[in-house]
């Protein structure tokens, strides 16, 4: 049976059996604490407890869901990323589930399940798997279960595991758990593998799953109010099972072209192209873009680990599997077969291929690669963690993912807080994050500096093209130091103009003051601001503007502070142009000695 009539057949037996079908959330969820969506019950974790699914209205139905429904959910997984390549492990995957909010419990899940895979798809079930209790949490053992399945098939073999196999929960801060039980089939390798996950959320807890485990004390297992289920089935692992191979790579949800990679190509490295390119194409189409943040961050990687392995083996050819994911799953997904996604990896390959062989020949030159050395690569040639760790072999054998991963907050707290060292953190008279100053002399040069900075931003737009956008900025007496998104080095001419643009500017002696109009006028009117950064809903624009024609040669959003006429920034210099990592570019500029007025 293929996938998609896997799916379809799903949703349509708990449709028959009451639920309402509930599209897909996306996989970057509402919920800012929340990275990727990583379960179906995601989208539906406030009905178990504060919301009123009778009641409330759910916005991609308009209408609310009722006590039970059904999903075929789009999820990802980063805590297994170091594993994929193996013969199971994934990033992206889909789930099937279907949820209960006080509707049914124990009785009716286990039932459907037993119906759904034995009746439905004619599968045998290999053994299924209960909570064998635990006291110190006060939860016993649970016996309903086991006689329950008992009823549906007296040989069926039932063994009682413990927390850490079968007690989901909670997910976040806080939030409903309680014990499941997880149903095994054999896959045509004759391996078990555990396809379905059905739990019971009988409780809720006022903390995390590790405050549970280590059992905080205050803390405890509430009983829900009315218990709820939440199930999980993986698609790749049912398909597996459902169209007998031995490996979910081989079903039909993964892009077919796999198969005739040349065989001197390992497989482990064809596993990771199978999934890294559903990955891509699907946060891709959840509007990620490859970033050095958060769900930008996880997508940059794959994108960028795909192109290493294409440059060391020119026969990968990384955007037709891409395509051929488009073509597997446009028929169920529509919004995967937006063209835009060709369009934005191309746009990643090229920021990439400027510094991957050059990174690749430094990472071969590096002696010991510790998670300073490691984030050096990424941070000067945007080589990812695992290519590092993978390449590094022997020398990187020392290297921790959690390591390299403090470097990069290190690296992202010494950036903000600026010259810390020097103003040692105390006595500044002005701190914005972006421009320190420790007496008034320090404030009239970095305010001076700032409006320059200002100029210097619209200055580089003008010349280079309106690709640049500021990637950051650090003000401190000595100079401004501006990072912005562009591919190349600019070249002698490039930065002279700009230093003449600034200065041209200066000289005009425009006035530079601010309105505080709302966040959505000041974008219509073109002010340059961050996409990264939250505004309030009337915000300050600073202009640089000719007093006689009223004409902008630029304009921010911005806190300020700034000079009230540019002749009094003084003569603007350029020190020097950098490099910070792929695809962003960094200046180094001072101004001279304010004319006397
Ligand atoms: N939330 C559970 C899981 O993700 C069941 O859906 O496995």
């Amino acid at each position: 049976m293929d996938a998609l009539s896997l799916r379809k057949r799903f949703l349509e037996f708990f449709e028959q059996r009451g639920h309402t079908i509930v599209p897909s959330s996306s996989l970057v969820p509402d919920d800012p604490s929340v990275l990727l969506t990583t379960a179906g019950m995601q989208q539906f974790k406030p009905y178990y407890a504060e919301l009123d699914p009778e009641k409330t209205i759910h916005p991609s139905i308009g209408k609310p869901v009722g006590l039970n429904v059904a999903s075929c959910q789009k999820s990802f997984r980063t805590s297994d990323i170091d594993e994929v390549g193996d013969e199971s492990h994934l990033t992206f995957f889909e789930m099937l589930g279907n949820f209960s909010f006080g509707g049914y419990f124990k009785k009716e899940a286990i039932a459907y399940a037993h119906e759904f895979l034995t009746k439905e798809l004619g599968l045998t079930i290999a053994f299924v798997t209960v909570f064998e209790g635990k006291d110190s949490i006060g939860v016993p053992k649970d016996e309903e279960s086991i006689a329950l399945w008992k009823s549906l098939d007296p040989k069926l073999r039932v063994e009682e595991q413990g927390m850490e196999d079968v007690f989901w929960g909670p997910t976040g801060s806080s939030g409903p758990c309680g014990p499941t039980t997880e149903i095994y089939c054999k896959n045509a390798a004759g391996q078990d593998i555990e396809v379905w996950n059905i739990v019971f959320n009988q409780y809720f807890y006022p903390g995390s799953r590790e405050e549970l485990d280590a059992g905080v004390a205050g803390k405890k297992l509430e009983l829900l109010k009315k218990p709820g289920v939440d199930t999980g089935m993986g698609l790749e692992r049912l398909a597996m099972v459902a169209q007998k191979t031995d490996s979910v790579f081989e079903t039909d949800l993964f892009p077919p072209g796999i198969v005739l990679i040349p065989q001197d190509i390992e497989d482990r490295i064809k596993r990771i192209i199978a999934d890294h390119a559903r990955a891509t194409v699907f946060l891709l189409a959840d509007g990620v873009r490859p970033s050095n943040k958060e769900a930008g961050y996880v997508l940059r990687r794959v994108v960028r680990r795909m192109l290493v392995y294409q440059f060391l083996y020119p026969s990968l050819r990384v955007e037709s599997f891409l395509k051929e994911v488009q073509e597997l799953f446009g028929k169920f997904y529509p919004e995967v077969k937006n063209t835009e996604i060709i369009f934005e990896f191309k746009k990643e390959e090229e920021k990439f291929q400027g510094t991957l062989e050059r990174g690749l020949k430094e990472l071969q030159r590096q002696d010991v690669i510790d998670a300073a050395a490691a984030f050096r690569l990424y941070e000067s040639f945007g080589l990812p963690y695992e290519i590092i760790k993978e390449f590094g072999k022997e020398r990187a054998r020392e290297l921790m993912r959690e390591d390299f991963e403090k470097e990069f907050e290190k690296h992202q707290e010494i950036s903000r807080a600026g010259k810390e060292g020097k103003f040692g953190g105390h006595g500044l008279i002005l701190d914005t994050g972006e421009l320190k100053a420790a007496n008034e002399e320090e404030l009239q040069v970095v305010t001076r500096l700032h409006t320059a900075t200002h100029l210097l931003q619209a200055a580089l737009r003008k010349v280079l093209g309106e690709g640049v956008h500021q990637a950051g900025s650090d003000i401190t007496p000595e100079r401004t130091r501006f990072d912005f998104t562009f591919d190349r080095k600019l070249t002698d001419e490039e930065v002279r103009q700009v230093e003449l643009s600034v200065n041209e500017a200066i000289k005009q002696n425009l006035d530079m003051g601010y309105k505080e109009i709302p966040f959505h006028k000041a974008v219509a009117l073109g002010a340059l601001y961050s996409p990264r950064e939250k505004y309030p809903d009337v915000v300050k624009v600073y202009s640089a503007q000719n007093p006689e024609t009223g004409e902008a040669f630029s304009r921010e959003l911005c806190g300020g502070p700034h000079v009230e006429h540019t002749l009094s920034i003084g003569k603007f210099h350029i020190l020097k142009q950098e490099s910070v990592g792929a695809g962003v570019r960094r200046i180094r500029a001072r101004v001279e000695e304010a004319p006397a007025t």
